[in-house]
């Protein structure tokens, strides 16, 4: 019998040592270092009873000029948000990995897709039984009869059924569920996640198929198991929202095939997750009278426009403290922006609660909301309302200054697609649209807004 070898690895990080010690020197978190059992097995091969000639093949350099490019087929997954996410499909051979929250839809997400493709599929789950994962079919409604499910968590016995049925897509729920014979430490520890990446990319870049993995992620948001898999893998999407809300936003963390500055929007419904093409339309409540205190903000998600509505409540504190919250936006940047109200625009909000929301759960890091987050501020504490036709698409300074913000146009395109009269952009944003129906007001301080809205 082979001689039991352990090694300490960080949980947070996945550094290795040789004994344990109390911090991890390379991520500096304490009480991290765990004992895993690691066995080293002579073969390490995902083809469990067919010798392969193809590792041996010692690979050539090559001219750039004399590589076949070969690779714009890519799968289409009958979903175009996911497609666009992915840069236009799957690309056959790469390895996807979708993180998220706990219940926020990963697994609804993927069986849906999988329900849908016109390839034959393989769905292994090692989380629900089949009996589980049928009565999420039925609520989804399949559309086609392609997809095969597999309740299995043993990798090898995973590679055989794929040897046996053969499929062009494979998906995995979850990788912390599987675990390799070669490795004896249990399912989720960092090197049995390690080595069954390693057994799915040789799979995946060997037969060319196209593998999705879902992953957990940890309480700070992170992708649980090593740094390492996120290195492995050729993308990284990560599916979040607030489970409260029906709202998720799918976007690109890594894509080694497209763009990161993509990303794609579904709604949940009763009957699974349903692509969202109009984002603007939705997000901002129709509402028949102005209430004071909302304001709507041009802004960009990757490099789509969309109008979202942030909502603020201005009163006086209660207590000696006065609260600040936030939610959705950066509780740091509503302080500075408040700040910059009290100093250059004399309103005095130093004893004053204020809240602030984005609309539909959504967390927006944009700056260039920052010029609706002030009226909606403003609006809440004068009491008069912003006119609903009314929309921003600007950056406020520390001067209290109305900065210029990026692909401007766009913005402005999208207000008018939707049918605003008016939006407000800094005078030193350069725009050379025309025919546009909506009025650009340019201004250049903060008391320029405020002296056109509240008089
Ligand atoms: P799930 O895909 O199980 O989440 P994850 O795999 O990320 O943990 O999502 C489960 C949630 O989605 C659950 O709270 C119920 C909700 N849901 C719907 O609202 N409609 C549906 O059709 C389905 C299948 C799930
Ligand atoms: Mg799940």
């Amino acid at each position: 019998m082979a001689k039991t070898k352990t090694v300490f690895f960080c949980q947070n990080c996945g550094a290795q040592y040789a004994k344990w010690q109390g911090q991890c020197t390379s991520c500096k978190a304490w009480n991290t270092i765990a004992e895993e059992v690691v066995q080293k097995a002579e073969k390490n091969d995902w083809k469990s009873n067919t010798k392969t000639t193809k590792t041996n093949r010692t690979a050539k350099p090559l001219r750039i000029s004399e590589i076949s490019s070969g690779n714009e087929t890519r799968y289409n997954t009958n979903d175009a948000e996911l497609n666009r996410v992915l840069g236009g499909g799957l690309v056959p051979g790469s390895l996807t990995l979708l993180g998220g929250e706990p219940g926020i839809g990963k697994s609804t997400l993927l069986l849906q897709i999988s329900l849908q493709l016109p390839y034959k599929t393989l769905y292994v789950s090692g989380e629900e039984s089949q009996q589980q994962i049928k009565m999420r079919a039925e609520r989804i409604r399949s559309k086609t009869d392609n997809c095969l499910i597999l309740t299995e968590t043993k990798t090898q016995n995973i590679f055989r059924q794929i040897e046996e049925t053969e499929p062009d897509i494979v998906i995995i729920d979850s990788i912390q569920t599987l675990h390799s014979d070669y490795i004896e430490s249990s399912a989720g520890s960092i090197s049995q996640i390690r080595e069954c990446t390693t057994e799915l990319i040789k799979f995946a870049k060997e037969t060319a198929t196209p593998v999705l993995l879902i992953g957990h992620i940890t309480k700070d948001g992170h992708i649980a198991g090593p740094k390492i898999l996120e290195h492995m893998v050729d993308t990284v999407l990560q599916f979040e929202g607030d489970r409260n809300h029906v709202y998720r936003i799918l976007r690109a963390l890594k894509n080694r095939f497209g763009s990161t500055s993509e990303l794609g929007i579904y709604e949940m419904q009763g009957s699974g997750l349903r692509e969202v093409s109009n984002p603007s339309e939705i997000l901002i409540s129709k509402k028949d009278e102005e209430l004071s205190g909302t304001a709507i903000a041009s802004t960009l998600e990757g490099m789509r426009p969309l109008m979202i509505e942030i909502q603020a409540l201005v009163s006086t504190a209660v207590y000696g403290t006065p609260q600040r919250s936030a939610t959705g936006y950066n509780l740091k940047r509503l302080h500075m922006l408040l700040a910059v109200l009290e100093k250059r625009a004399g309103f005095r909000l130093g004893a004053k609660d204020v809240f602030l929301n984005v609309t539909g759960g959504i967390s927006v890091d944009d700056p260039a909301i920052d010029l609706a987050v002030v009226a909606a501020i403003l609006s809440s504490n004068e009491d008069i309302s912003v006119p609903k036709d009314f929309c921003f698409a600007a950056e406020v300074g520390l001067a209290g200054e109305i900065r210029p913000v990026t692909k401007v146009e766009q913005r402005i395109q999208e207000a008018d697609k939707l049918g605003f009269s008016t939006i407000f952009v800094s005078k030193y944003n350069k725009i050379s649209l025309q025919d546009n129906k909506i009025n650009i007001r340019l201004v250049s301080k903060i008391e320029d807004v405020v002296e056109y809205l509240f008089g």
